[in-house]
């Protein structure tokens, strides 16, 4: 019984709520074959996070190399620092900074999307909205009294809450207009693009080993046919 249950909620959950506040949840899903999209993420995620979120279970060099971007471009275009090729991506800011300037400490991203799930970070990334009375005069509608300021919010613009006063909890943002350097959809999709990049971030693996998946599989075929014609031809000699 309690497997139909598991399955059951299993089949309910794309119709999801943030479990922490409620906000209707868009959904999204990542496309590590797209090397460019993964390459844009990688240089919006240098220009917007890493001054404050290291990765540091992954080293520039692998990720240049699985996204297809030449050691000298990212040498030159994403570390700011003095890093090589060979170092973890890590920030140039101290933990015990941060803990003072932000509340909390930035936590490191490397497997963010596999704690969190890509639809959080992508509706976390859209639902920043003006609230003076936070620290850094927002507040987020998937991460409550977050201690994030809003990164990104030279590209979105100023975003606020649009709902007729009152409406309690809001569920409805606007965007002031020509308050940010990019449309709504370009936002969308600069947003994507960093959801995917960190899909890829928490298991480089993942392409492979679905490729190895299928080789598996087709293996498995191959020698189920090969044994039942061997079984037939000994059993032959029997009857
Ligand atoms: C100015 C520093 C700063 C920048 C820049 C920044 N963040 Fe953050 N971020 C934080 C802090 C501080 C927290 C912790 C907030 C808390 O716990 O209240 C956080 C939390 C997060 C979380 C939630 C982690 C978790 O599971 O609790 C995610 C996801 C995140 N940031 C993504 C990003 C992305 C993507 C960017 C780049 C677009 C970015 N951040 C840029 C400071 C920053």
């Amino acid at each position: 019984m309690k497997a139909w249950g598991l399955l059951v909620a299993a089949l309910w959950a794309p119709a999801a709520l943030s479990a922490e506040t409620g906000w209707p949840m868009l959904p999204v899903s990542p496309d590590l074959e797209d090397k460019t999209s993964l390459q844009r993420g990688f240089a919006l995620y240098a220009n917007y996070c890493l001054g404050c979120h290291s990765l540091r279970f992954q080293r520039y060099e692998r990720t240049a190399d699985d996204l297809g971007v030449s050691h000298e471009a990212v040498l030159d275009r994403v570390v700011f620092t003095r890093q090589k090729i060979g170092e973890q991506i890590t920030t140039a800011m101290s933990p015990e900074s941060a803990k003072v300037w932000f509340g909390a400490a930035p936590p490191d991203l490397t497997l963010v999307s596999r704690v969190r799930s890509p639809e959080w970070i992508y509706n976390y990334l859209k639902t920043f909205y003006v609230d003076e009375s936070r620290p850094f005069g927002v507040n987020n509608k998937v991460f409550e009294n977050v201690g994030m300021p809003h990164a990104l919010i030279g590209l979105q613009g100023v975003q606020r809450e649009a709902c007729a006063s009152g409406a309690e909890p809001c569920q409805e943002l606007a965007v002031d207009p020509n308050s940010g350097l990019l449309t709504a959809q370009q936002y969308d999709q600069a947003v994507y693009d960093l959801v995917n990049f960190l899909h890829y971030v928490g298991e480089p693996m993942r392409l492979e080993r679905q490729r190895l998946g299928i080789y598996v599989l087709a293996f498995l075929v191959f020698f189920g046919v090969f044994t039942y014609l061997l079984n037939r031809e000994i059993w032959k000699d029997v009857h």
